[in-house]
């Protein structure tokens, strides 16, 4: 099987692309424009494969698209490529609406053409995997929200009093209503109600997933994890959004793109997945967590300071995101259920990998931050 993987230089795009070439016969063409999110260093491993080839082409351009369909006669599409960063959003809303929302409908387009034309036998096993985002349907209530659901739920926290149990605090589900919050997650929303529109009418073949913050190897550092991995290595104050109290649900990258492929190759058309980990931790937590395991790998003391000095001094806590959602969560069970899919990392031995890995891989994180990004506070209005 030949599968078209955009954005497959981003972060998920890259694990999914490695997971395909490293465990699978499968072949991949990864079609991407290679934006600041997208580096070709984080396919090193794969790229010198046979079953492996690069197209630079921004998914806006229907000529392009046209050309590498004909070219490569893949059998299915894994759309990823996306801005996905909240606060550049905010910054500049754009971008989203032309690559999000116009580059997913021309992408839709091209590949139903495509998709016309085959023979019978190739047109009745095509699919076109849209990768979407828990963020789409907005937040749900959150432990410390007043009054009826925080009593129950703050019951019902652990002897830390920070992981909220899933069991009295609502999940989403795949029939969650979307109520987008950023226009991130509005663009992300609106090409979601695309793809299912060309399903409809068009009978389009294809499936959606929508899942829970990822973490892991080569994350751009503008997002919460590597920032903070990397701001902390050197001595930097870690900047925590409010009270750092809003829940994420997070999912080691490695675990999402095995979940992608069982879904692009045993999914059933039509039908929406949710991904998640089963790991609601605060942002707070998170940092914490990260300090501590640092402390432990790269203590502070080995680069000069004082033996008593934690990471955990570096927090400073800076005004919240505009309208920032308060805890995401999903309920993963269908996917459990029919595609027999399970994350196999817990948060604790993920985010420790993840450390390992940044520790370890310096040189990626310098080369991906040359151009203007130097980790620098985005999405203030
Ligand atoms: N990161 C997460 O936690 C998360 C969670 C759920 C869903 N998602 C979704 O998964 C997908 C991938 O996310 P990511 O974190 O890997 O993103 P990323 O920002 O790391 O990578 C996006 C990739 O898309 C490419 N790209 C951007 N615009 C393009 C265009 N016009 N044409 C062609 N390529 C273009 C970039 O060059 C980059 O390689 C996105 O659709 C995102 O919405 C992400």
């Amino acid at each position: 099987m030949k599968i078209l993987v955009t954005g497959g230089a981003g972060f998920i795009g890259s694990a999914v692309i490695r997971h395909i070439i490293e465990n699978t016969p499968d072949s991949v063409v990864n079609l991407d424009k290679l934006t600041y999110a997208g580096n070709l260093e984080s396919l090193a491993e794969v790229s010198s494969s046979d079953r492996y080839a690069f197209e630079q082409v921004d998914i806006c351009n229907r000529t392009d698209l046209d050309r590498v369909f004909q070219q490569h006669q893949p059998d299915a599409v894994m759309h990823l490529a996306a801005e996905s960063h909240v606060d550049r959003s905010i910054d500049g809303p754009a971008e989203f609406i032309q690559t999000n929302i116009v580059g997913t409908y021309t992408l839709l387009e091209a590949a139903r053409a495509y998709w016309n034309e085959l023979d019978s036998e190739r047109k009745q096993t095509f699919r076109f995997h849209h990768i979407s985002t828990d963020e789409v349907y907005g937040d749900l209530p959150h432990p410390n929200d007043e009054p009826v659901i925080a009593s129950a739920a703050k019951q019902s926290m652990d002897c830390h009093g920070l992981q909220p149990r899933s069991d009295v605090l609502p999940l989403f589900t795949e029939t969650t209503a979307y109520a987008p919050s950023s226009p991130y997650s509005a663009s992300k929303a609106s090409s979601d109600h695309l793809v299912r529109a060309w399903l409809r009418t068009y009978g389009f073949p294809t499936l959606i997933t929508n899942c829970s913050n990822n973490y892991g190897p080569y994350h751009f550092p503008e997002k919460l994890i590597p920032l903070v991995i990397l701001n902390a290595l050197e001595g930097n104050p870690l900047p925590i959004y409010g009270k750092g109290d809003q829940i994420r649900d997070w999912l080691y990258v490695e675990d999402h793109a095995r979940a992608l492929y069982t879904v692009v190759t045993e999914g059933k058309i039509g039908e929406t997945y949710n991904i998640g980990g089963h790991n609601e931790k605060t942002n707070l937590e998170v940092v914490q967590t990260i300090c501590a395991i640092l402390d432990d790998l790269a203590p502070m003391s080995d680069r000069g300071h004082p033996l008593n000095i934690k990471h955990s001094s570096l927090i400073i806590h800076v005004s919240d995101r505009p309208g920032h959602d308060r805890r995401y969560a999903i309920d993963a069970s269908k996917i459990a259920k029919e595609l027999n899919w399970q994350p196999l990392e817990t948060f604790e031995s993920g985010i420790r990998k993840t450390v390992q890995w940044y520790l370890d891989n310096q040189q990626w994180c310098k080369n991906v931050q040359d151009g203007t990004y130097q980790r620098q506070r985005l999405g203030m209005v």
